[in-house]
């Protein structure tokens, strides 16, 4: 199916299932621990167990890895390196080797692994390789690199922007901000680690892993291991958490291939925490800068956003300064992003990529704009608003409802009690301050297949190689066909995240939902057709409810349409046309309140709340789960979470879960989420937008301005730990 034109009324506007809160039909399996993840295949018969030996320099060479002590131990089967893996490629997203040596490329690259019977052999073997490095020097320090940047395009944007005359906007305007924002190098930190169980028959490779994209896994492995794509089958229907960090293949799929095709049995690799900081992937750390020219009425007059980020050689910036593009009207814009060469791990895509951090600068730059102004921090957002893409004014949003998040947020909020004055509301030791930010980012679809089988007695499969990395597709797809078919959600199976079903969107970039059921809609109006054709009725008036088929004269069950066998519908939704031409993005206004406590500079999140506009929201309970987690991990971009940089060696200090601290329950209070859930019909047949990724821009600016006006003290360096408050601190009284 092409969707080219913005779509009419269709059977998803009926809202029986599509758009009710549903709890996730995943969850009974999860919690009775039947979700089988990628290390949890056990009737894998002969298994063995790998382990990553991991660099323990930044940059340099291999002299030797040492491996004799190691090849002798007990139970050790096989050791895998660069040497004797033969010839491996690098798929394009993949900055750095995955199976290094002799040279190195990065902290805890993988250089060996070591093949065993039991995974307590092959770590106690492991342990015993102590390899012979030549170090060399590299850059560890984005700030010390900034001189030597280059511009970086963004996901197929140019890298640097320009509209109208900033430099003459800035300074002519009477108004001015000029500051800088620092945010750090962040992890993704999921739950599950990665993990790969591989199996050879022949030449045909399987693997049970976690991942993101399924038919990106299978490109990627295929372009690595020199092999056919079709050759390998990717399974991978639970996924602990991805975040961004399951887009790519990652040392765990390599290497447990290698080791299966060595020794001819199924190999096991699954990483440990405290490699997962520094083997794989990470969110950039940023450097920006923020220039704002306003007029007295409010009205911004210029707006320039610059970022600096840093990454191996062939890795990609983190594009912040993209959030600013499409937010605020202003005619004289300036973006420009840049990246520098590091040698510290990979830097790649984590939730809203650029986005993320880019709205932490942009949205404080624009608290300190409006207190500069005089004006309220709502007022001067809706002040500012457009209708049409800033930098493109010909491109209309197909939906834009900023100024309704903005408005509806304050009202719950209880906006008006907030004093702009900072450092003005005191509760015993607590100062207390509200924030607020805006929040945008972008919801691209890709396409996405599926096929839909009517089986005996009327039930109904659906199977895409969709993945659900925790986020709710499984039900969001099961909801669609029911729909779709008349069906109520218990007779839908929905299989997902297999290799052999039809190629989908997969999970990512806030695309998933939107993609993947419209793919679902696709392949079930191919099956609406093919019950209509067996049945005699005409196609344009026939009607699928409560498990009946009506149309042309007759009324009959829809098991009946199954009698004479199964009828299947298989689709792939393609997007042009109209998504082309319009501004497709998802908006939101967060608010915040934050005690800080006056001796020790303690925060405590007290109120959260987070209004978001994106089209159809397809099911408000897995939505609200999205949002909330997203929220979450915002306000620990700003309050704590930071990979620690050590120059010398160049790696992330702390590299585990205990010392990179993410929020847990007692950091977060109660959230809440309110959607104006407009069906935006520009968008897809579903008329949904993402909104995975909504949820985390702007939060972490709301935050930040919300300790600002407890406190006055305002700090462009995140995360905002004590140690960097403290010292702004007012005087207790
Ligand atoms: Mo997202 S960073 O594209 O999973």
């Amino acid at each position: 199916m092409k969707f080219e034109t913005a779509a009419g009324d269709n059977p998803i506007d009926r809202g029986k299932v599509v758009g009710r809160a549903t709890p996730r039909i995943d969850g009974p399996l999860k919690v009775a621990g039947h979700a089988t993840y990628a290390a949890e295949w056990h009737d894998q018969s002969n298994l063995a167990h790998g382990y990553i030996v991991a660099s323990a320099i930044a940059k340099g060479r291999v002299n030797s890895l040492r491996l004799e002590e190691a090849k002798w131990a007990p139970g050790v089967i096989t050791i895998i390196t660069a040497q004797n893996a033969g010839t491996l490629g690098q798929a394009g997203p993949n900055a750095a080797k995955l199976l290094g040596g002799p040279e190195v490329q990065h902290y805890h690259q993988a250089l060996a692994l070591v093949v065993a019977d039991s995974y307590e052999a092959a770590r106690a073997a492991a342990a015993l390789i102590k390899p012979d490095y030549t170090r060399a020097d590299g850059s560890y320090t984005l700030a010390a690199v900034t001189g030597a940047s280059k511009s970086d395009g963004i996901l197929g944007q140019p890298g640097d922007t320009a509209l109208g005359d900033f430099a003459g906007g800035f300074a002519g305007a009477p108004v001015q901000i000029d500051a800088t924002y620092t945010t750090p190098d962040l992890a993704h930190a999921m739950m599950e680690p990665y993990a790969t169980i591989a199996s050879w028959d022949g030449d045909r490779l399987t693997l049970h892993t976690s991942h993101q994209v399924v038919d990106w896994a299978r490109r990627d492995l295929a372009k690595t291991l020199g092999m056919p794509k079709d050759h390998i089958r990717i399974v991978t229907p639970y996924i602990g958490g991805g975040f961004g960090g399951k887009l790519w293949v990652r040392a765990d799929a390599v290497l447990a291939a290698l080791g299966a095709k060595a020794i001819g049995r199924p190999v096991k690799v699954v990483m440990p925490r405290p490699l997962m900081f520094n083997n794989s992937v990470h969110r950039p750390a940023t450097i920006q800068r923020m220039r704002l020219g306003a007029g007295h009425d409010g009205a911004l007059i210029a707006i320039g956003h610059e970022g600096w980020s840093g990454n191996l050689p062939g890795g990609d910036s983190e594009g912040a300064v993209q959030f600013s593009r499409g937010l605020y009207a202003a005619p004289n814009r300036m973006t420009r992003n840049r990246l520098s060469q590091l040698d510290l791990p990979e830097g790649n895509a984590m939730r809203a990529p650029g986005e993320a951090v880019g709205s932490i600068a942009v949205e404080v730059a624009m608290d300190e704009m409006a207190e500069k102004l005089g004006m309220d921090p709502v007022a001067f957002r809706i002040r500012n608003d457009t209708q049409v893409d800033p930098e493109h004014k010909e491109k209309k949003f197909s939906q834009r409802q900023l100024v309704e998040c903005l408005q509806t947020g304050a009202r719950k909020f209880g906006w008006d009690r907030r004093n702009a004055r900072p450092a003005s509301r005191r509760e015993g030791d607590w100062l207390i301050g509200m924030g607020v930010a805006a929040a945008m980012r972008g919801s691209p679809v890709l396409r996405s297949g599926a096929r839909v089988r009517l089986v005996a007695g009327g039930r109904v499969i659906v199977e895409t190689d969709m993945t659900d990395i925790g986020t709710g597709s499984y039900t969001i797809i099961g909801q669609t066909a029911a729909e779709m078919l008349g069906v109520p959600l218990n007779w839908v199976t929905v299989r997902l995240g297999d290799s052999n079903f039809p190629v989908s969107s997969g999970s990512g970039g806030q695309f998933g939902a939107n993609s993947a059921t419209s793919g679902v809609y696709a392949a079930c109006v191919k099956l609406r057709e093919a019950v209509a054709a067996r049945l005699g009725i005409d196609p344009a008036k026939i009607k699928f409810a409560g498990t009946k088929i009506t149309g042309s004269g007759k009324n009959v069950t829809l098991a009946s349409a199954a009698e004479a066998g199964e009828l299947t519908g298989e689709d792939t939704i393609d997007f042009g046309g109209i998504r082309q031409q319009r501004h497709q993005a998802t908006f939101g206004a967060h608010f915040v309140e934050v005690g800080v406590d006056i001796h020790t500079a303690e925060i405590r999140l007290r109120r959260m709340l987070a209004v978001c506009s994106a089209g159809r929201i397809l099911n408000p309970t897995t939505a609200r789960s999205q949002v909330i987690g997203a929220m979450t991990m915002g306000a620990g971009s700003v309050l704590c979470e930071e990979l620690v940089v050590d120059p010398r060696f160049g790696y992330f200090v702390n590299h585990d879960l205990a010392q990179y601290e993410v929020p847990v329950h007692a950091d977060i209070p109660h959230q809440e989420v309110i959607f104006l859930k407009d069906p935006d019909p520009e968008s897809s047949p579903m008329k949904a937008h993402g909104i995975g990724e909504l949820g985390i821009c702007g939060v972490g600016g709301a935050v930040a301005n919300a300790v600002y006006n407890a406190t006055g003290a305002r700090l462009r360096a995140f995360p905002m730990t004590v140690d960097k408050l403290l010292e702004h601190m007012p005087v207790p009284g």
